[in-house]
């Protein structure tokens, strides 16, 4: 093979070579895994991240282990000054921006209980997951614009953009939102030669999602035998993949399009149970399973919402599967109020289990 060959094949497999990228929540988990991905791209990456030890750490990492170029700013992405700043440092220290990932994202506290959600508690996820993306999207466009050189705008959605029942309200609120974001921006920044997208991943064993679902690597690694595609895992590089897709030229005609990156998961139908059938409140197939037994019934308007179709006010609330009075109490406000937060608790933990293998 001749030099040049060599040289062409090179360029070939560096898919962002020039292009200058900024990655909100780069820090960790996906936004991590993006981070060094587009640098051994050939991308010039600055992560922008509110965890500045581990965004120090990993840009010096990315640094350290190639010729690519790495650097950190600390930018919360609820703050519009922080975005801006951010966006700003591409431009003094590059001349340029070519690719947003608005990535950065928290699920918030684990409530499925509307009544339980405080509306401060709501606004914490939205002002993350949607007004950052929002930022975002506004400070790039902000700068792509006025260079005429098109660019590309991606943001991190999730399944539950898709489909509801999976997370918390807020959480699903805020990704559906991000999915809308995306088209209407897309519609008016089309004009400018800008692309914007988003990418959607089921479960990924990140700390989001471990600290939410309360699970190790080995109870994560759960989600995915019950997962619509056997014998394959979800991990960051995955998603990161799909978004260096979306950055580079490959996808040189796409915007408006959300590109789910979730082994078929939610093509899957779910059949619901026959009305006489009982339903489970624990996973039958997940942590927790063999415990499930009769559902969920109980007396309180509160603990049906929390356990879901099935409950009916019917049943003594000692029926809860897998759910125990506190001690020395079977009834009255107090066993109440206890077995709602623990079934409340459960359920959160459980309802991913239950959606996919409720059939
Ligand atoms: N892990 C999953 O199962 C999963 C599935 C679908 C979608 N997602 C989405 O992927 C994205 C990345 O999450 P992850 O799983 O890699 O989690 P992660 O916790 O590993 O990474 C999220 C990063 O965002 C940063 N961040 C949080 N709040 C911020 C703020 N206000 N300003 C700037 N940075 C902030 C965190 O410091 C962290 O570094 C999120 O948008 C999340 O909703 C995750």
């Amino acid at each position: 093979m001749g030099s040049s060959s060599v040289l062409l094949f090179s360029t070939a497999i560096r898919r962002l070579e020039g292009k200058v990228s900024l990655i909100t929540g780069g820090a960790s988990g996906i936004g991590e895994s993006t981070a060094r991905l587009f640098a051994k791209h050939g991308a010039k990456v600055i992560i922008a991240d509110i965890q500045d030890d581990f965004g120090h750490s990993v840009t010096k990492d990315i640094n350290d282990s190639s010729s690519a170029c790495a650097s950190y700013v600390h930018c919360d992405v609820t703050k519009e000054e922080d975005v801006e700043n951010a966006v700003n440092t591409a431009i003094s220290k590059y001349g340029r921006l070519d690719i947003m990932f608005n990535n950065a994202g928290i699920t918030g506290v684990n409530k499925t209980n509307i009544l339980d959600l405080n509306k401060s508690e709501f606004d914490q996820v939205i002002n993350v997951n949607l007004a950052g993306a929002f930022l975002g999207t506004k400070h790039a466009s902000r700068v792509m614009i006025p260079a005429c050189r098109g660019g590309s705008i991606i943001t991190t959605a999730s399944v539950s953009g898709c489909v509801a029942g999976l997370a918390s309200h807020a959480y699903t609120a805020s990704k559906h939102a991000v999915v809308g974001l995306t088209r209407s921006t897309a519609v008016e920044l089309g004009g400018y030669g800008i692309r914007v997208n988003c990418v959607s991943p089921y479960v990924v064993a990140t700390p989001l999602a471990k600290k939410f679902y309360e699970l190790d690597d080995e109870g994560m690694s759960r989600f995915y035998s019950n997962a619509n595609l056997k014998g394959a895992t979800l991990e960051p590089q995955d998603v990161a993949e799909a978004a260096l897709y979306l950055a580079s030229d490959e996808s040189k005609y796409m915007s408006g399009h959300n590109l789910v990156v979730d082994g078929g998961f939610t093509m899957k139908e779910r059949r619901v149970a026959p009305k006489s059938e009982p339903r489970s409140a624990a996973p039958l197939d997940g942590p927790g399973a063999g415990a499930g037994t009769p559902v969920a019934r109980t007396a309180s308007p509160a603990v049906r919402v929390a356990l879901g179709a099935g409950a009916s006010a019917a049943t003594p609330l000692t029926g809860i599967t897998g759910v125990a009075p506190p001690t020395g109490t079977t009834s009255g406000p107090a066993a109440m109020t206890a077995l709602r937060v623990a079934a409340t608790k459960r359920r959160a933990r459980t309802i991913f289990f239950i959606s996919i293998v409720d059939e």
